[in-house]
């Protein structure tokens, strides 16, 4: 069953794949930095700033030789801000332990920073040519249905798709295996009405149509209120997160307001989700009744009035770059078509 199945896979991966940046080259460095980028990011999401990055740190060595603020300004809008600094890290540790190349096994690409698992057989099988299984969020729900297993966790369930991966992955082609069983949940095989009569292992599915799954938390909402301050010279008030913040340390942002003022000028209302907190975001003129908070020196924060034109060097976090955009700040007309 598992040889056809997967054979069949590979001959609709072969026709359908999409043209995807990282897929034209074999280069280790970019196929790491995509999978990287891939992870909880949208493919759309991860284009906008891949061909970017592959031309400001072509090589591990210039990506090792670059400063950690540089880095961060490069991954802003892609969230999950660990993944650049760990890349970072792992590249320095590249160049000191590696003379700048990739191991090529999964074993040995897992003992760097930020590789787990699923990015070291991705690595190992696509740009190495190592038979191991990938399993992702997308892996997990296609072989789910191929075996028709309910939804549910547990280490046996896991093991079964694990097992049943494994067994798809061509030995003669692995890295197109596993990029073939990615596609196909990331467009047919989707969480909710999956595309069944277009899929290619649908003789082979026990499940066909959709899993029952276990409904996801919901996001805790939160209000939250930010300000705006401009000055005639064309620069913008920001402020740095604190180097030892949980989530997006020493990013930069519009300065954060206790909460929006009563009375406040509310220039624009947003929504913004940020792991598990849907946000809904506030941008507040300052002036009249909103008085900016001091930065708090004690807890760690800068400030400093940004030129417009410099905001692209800096480590802008997502939502600052979104608030940005749509105040029309957002890229400045010095880099506008270059996204
Ligand atoms: N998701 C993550 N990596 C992928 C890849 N290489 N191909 C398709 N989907 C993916």
């Amino acid at each position: 069953m598992f040889l056809d199945c997967g054979t069949a896979l590979l001959g609709w991966f072969d026709q359908h794949k999409r043209d995807l940046p990282w897929r034209r080259s074999s280069d280790p460095y970019g196929i790491w930095v995509s999978e990287i980028m891939l992870q909880q990011t949208r493919v759309a999401a991860v284009l906008e700033h891949y061909s970017r990055w592959m031309g400001s740190f072509p090589t591990v060595a210039a990506l090792a030789a670059a400063e950690e603020a540089e880095v961060l300004a490069l991954w802003s809008g892609l969230g999950y801000y660990r993944r650049a600094r760990m890349l970072h890290r792992a590249a320095r540790v590249l160049v000191a332990e590696h003379a700048g190349c990739l191991p090529r096994t999964s074993a040995a690409l897992r003992e760097l920073p930020g590789i787990g698992a699923y990015t070291a057989a991705a690595v190992a099988s696509i740009a190495f040519g190592e038979p191991v299984a990938v399993v992702d969020g997308n892996v997990e729900r296609v072989v789910a249905r191929l075996l028709g297993l309910p939804a549910g966790a547990g280490a046996d369930r896991l093991r079964a798709i694990r097992a049943g991966a494994q067994a798809l992955v061509s030995p003669a082609r692995p890295g197109d295996s596993n990029q073939a069983i990615m596609e196909l949940g990331a467009t047919v095989c989707l969480p909710r009405a999956p595309l069944c009569l277009g899929c290619p292992v649908q003789p082979w599915c026990r499940t066909r149509g959709e899993h029952p799954t276990i409904a996801r938390k919901p996001l805790t909402p939160r209000a939250i209120a930010y300000t705006l301050a401009t000055d005639t010279g064309g620069r913008v008030l920001l402020r740095q997160r604190p180097a030892e913040a949980s989530l997006m340390a020493g990013m930069w942002e519009l300065p954060e307001l206790p909460a929006a003022p009563p009375g406040a000028r509310v220039l624009l209302r947003f929504r913004h989700a940020i792991t598990v907190t849907n946000y809904a975001v506030s941008i507040v003129a300052l002036g009249g009744a909103t008085e900016l908070p001091g930065g708090d020196a004690a807890a760690g924060t800068a400030e400093r009035w940004v030129p417009v034109d410099e905001l692209p060097r800096l480590p802008l976090t997502g939502l600052a770059r979104k608030a940005l955009r749509r105040l029309g700040l957002w890229p400045p007309a010095s880099v506008s078509g270059s996204g």
